[in-house]
């Protein structure tokens, strides 16, 4: 039974603070049930997709030993797709590619299992995989009883080449209930515990409808990439999901890209998501080559502990605009989860609070303890995320520092009226404000605040001073900072400082805030030879000359060796710096997916439209476009999916060239 104990009120919402779980239903079972907590361990797809072996296996299992991975929690080594042969054996069972896998899938569970570990494999209901190796259509019992006699521990099942022509009068989503049941079916009659990775990828057949009763796993979403934007549209997909998920049925928003996003920053967020929205946590990166601070983001027992919480209980959103979410989670002690998340490009002061008491503030990646009296506030850097677990505070105020901030939030103009993009240029004067706040159970006395920046830069303004700053209190000033003339290029960050006392303890708090120098193209470009400001795709990564299948981007038979490749829903932005005068490209779907598939292309330029293609088929004339660009300081492209779902919207972007000032 659950009891509430005490409300708490976070952002606008007041949520209830639950009591610890009973332990009365794990008095009746010896065995953890499946997937108790989250599944964590790794996959292959993302870095090796095809290019898989039993070395690789087997290196991974070493290394997942080695790196202290295993130590943390991780126990699955899950091949992907492309491990059997491309056909069945004489009595229809599946086997392994000789070739990759020349001492077979029994060896490699063995080998797996001698290190603790558990080994995971790959398969699809329909009549081939997704990269077109055998399907369990018509032979599910004869695949699950292969697994179970190999050893297999987990069993991840795809959703492609469904032959819904053999189910007439159902529909697409009743079809993968009937498929994913009999698959679940067959491979609890095999008697060997296996995980089952439920991997239906299209949403709007809303697998957390039914996968509970079905799997330990199902995808949320379609598969996802590196970008900063799919992981933010990974998470909010999840936003209204939290009912559905618990112990021994998880939500799965799909592998982790930890060591694959654009920076650490990106990857410890994306890792602070996906331990909040109790994800299974398969790391997608090679593990036999990681950086440290990869691997300690992948193996950070505090921010695994949320993530594997025994209670189970998925963060649910409090707050959400463009630029910032705080999520929250309750945890089976009592404790409550937060996090506080910089959707955005530019650093954010992030804040939420509690009702005013005390409450000790463990920041899970700092690996500090704070005390609060009621506000949790952080200056979160771009695409970043704060973690916190927050406690009653226990042994008095004074036992923590308080928690203390530091915000400095430079008026940098937008690029162009309304954008959210801000662009510093030579010799710029930017006001810039800074505050320090003690948020603690305590005040603090003798308080400077100062701002710096880089060298060059001139600062006008002094530090600022209190000799005391109450619980709650703020100290701020501002300050002129001038962009140098000669400025490169580049990201400048101004740092603010402050310097305290807490009781006989000197303290100093910083953060800092970038400023962003951007230059526009020069000369006449193709757009695919500069770097995007930005580039949001629908599936997979945005390519550069080149299409999903490798080839050169094609349209109605012409090939062309420059251009964009993208799947809607993209959208795609280029800073030009009002130096350009004109756009023209081809515009059409890639011939690679003849037949299928429609989109729309809008272009803009600061904002106001300059194209509008309508909705292109493949039965659609390339499209010659030709627009101005006069003054405009950003380009964006958008590839709408034509109103029917995203699936074989490849469009190209070929030969898009630019015009501008030499
Ligand atoms: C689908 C799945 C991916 C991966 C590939 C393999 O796209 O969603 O996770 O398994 O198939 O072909």
């Amino acid at each position: 039974m659950i009891r509430p104990t005490r409300l708490i009120a976070i952002g606008a919402a007041v949520v209830a603070v639950l009591a610890p779980a009973s332990p009365a239903s794990a008095r009746h079972h010896h065995q953890p049930p499946p997937a108790a907590t989250p599944p964590m361990g790794w996959n292959d797809w993302y870095t090796f997709s095809c290019d898989v072996n039993e070395q690789l296996v087997e290196q991974t299992a070493d290394a997942m030993v080695a790196s202290g991975m295993r130590e943390a929690g991780y126990r699955y080594v899950n091949l992907d797709d492309c491990w059997a042969a491309s056909t069945r054996d004489a009595d229809g069972r599946l086997r392994a590619d000789p070739a990759k896998f020349p001492h077979g899938m029994k060896a490699l569970a063995d080998y797996v299992h001698a290190r603790g570990l558990k080994l995971g494999i790959y398969e699809d209901v329909g009549t081939k995989t997704c990269a077109g190796y055998p399907g369990s259509y018509g032979h599910v019992q004869d695949d699950a009883d292969s697994f179970a006699s190999w050893g297999v521990d987990f069993v991840k099942v795809d959703w492609c080449n469904v032959p819904f022509g053999d189910f007439p009068g159902l529909s697409q989503q009743q079809v993968a209930v009937k498929l994913y049941t009999a698959y679940g079916q067959a491979l609890k009659a095999t008697g060997r515990p296996m995980v089952f990775s439920i991997c239906e990828w299209d949403p709007r057949l809303q697998p957390w409808t039914w996968a509970p009763a079905i799997g330990n796993l199902w995808r949320t979403d379609n598969d996802y990439g590196s970008q900063w934007s799919q992981t933010l549209a990974n998470l909010d997909q999840e936003a209204p999901l939290a009912p559905y998920a618990g112990p021994g049925h998880w939500n799965d928003p799909d592998i982790l890209m930890v060591g694959k996003m654009a920076s650490d920053t990106e990857s410890r967020a994306h890792f602070s998501a996906w331990a909040m929205l109790a994800a299974p946590l398969l790391a997608g990166n090679d593990l036999r080559n990681m950086s440290a601070a990869t691997k300690a983001i992948l193996t950070d027992r505090e921010v695994i502990a949320i993530d594997q919480d025994p209670r189970g209980a998925q963060a649910t959103r409090l707050s959400h605009t463009a630029t910032a979410d705080v999520w929250t989670r309750t945890l089976a002690n009592g404790d409550r989860a937060v996090m506080l998340l910089n959707r955005s490009d530019t650093t954010t002061r992030i804040s939420t609070g509690l009702p005013s008491g005390a409450y000790a503030v463990r920041d899970l990646w700092a690996h500090r303890t704070a005390s609060s009296a009621g506000v949790i506030a952080a200056s979160v850097p771009p695409h970043g995320a704060a973690l916190y677990r927050v406690s009653p505070l226990r042994g008095g105020a004074g036992r923590y520092p308080p928690l203390t901030e530091v915000s400095v939030d430079p008026q940098v103009p937008p690029a162009y009226p309304g954008s959210d993009l801000h662009v510093a240029e030579a010799g710029e004067k930017i006001t810039t404000a800074a505050a320090f706040g003690d948020d603690g159970n305590t005040p603090v006395t003798n308080a400077t605040l100062r701002l710096s920046g880089p060298s060059g830069w001139k600062i006008d303004g002094r530090p600022v001073r209190a000799p005391a700053v109450p619980t709650g209190g703020r100290l701020s000033g501002t300050w002129q900072v001038t962009v140098p003339a000669d400025v490169k290029p580049g990201s400048y960050a101004l740092t603010g400082t402050a310097t305290y006392k807490w009781r006989a303890h000197t303290a100093t708090v910083r953060s800092e805030t970038a400023v962003r120098v951007l230059a526009g193209p020069a000369g006449s470009p193709y757009l695919s030879d500069l770097s995007w400001l930005s580039a949001a795709n629908g599936y997979g990564p945005v390519l550069v000359d080149k299409s999903y299948f490798g080839g050169p981007l094609t349209i109605h038979g012409t090939t062309y060796q420059h251009g964009l490749w993208t799947n809607a829903v993209a959208s795609i932005e280029y800073y030009l710096g009002g130096r350009c005068s004109r756009l023209t490209a081809d515009l059409g779907l890639d011939d690679s997916v003849k037949g299928q598939g429609s989109v729309t292309y809008r272009i803009s330029a600061d904002g106001r439209p300059v194209y509008d293609s309508g909705v292109v088929t493949n039965a659609t004339p390339t499209a010659h476009v030709d627009v101005p660009l006069t003054g405009a300081h950003v380009l964006r492209i958008d590839v709408g999916d034509g109103g029917d779902g995203i699936s074989y919207d490849n469009a190209d972007i070929a030969q898009p060239h630019l015009t501008c000032a030499d």
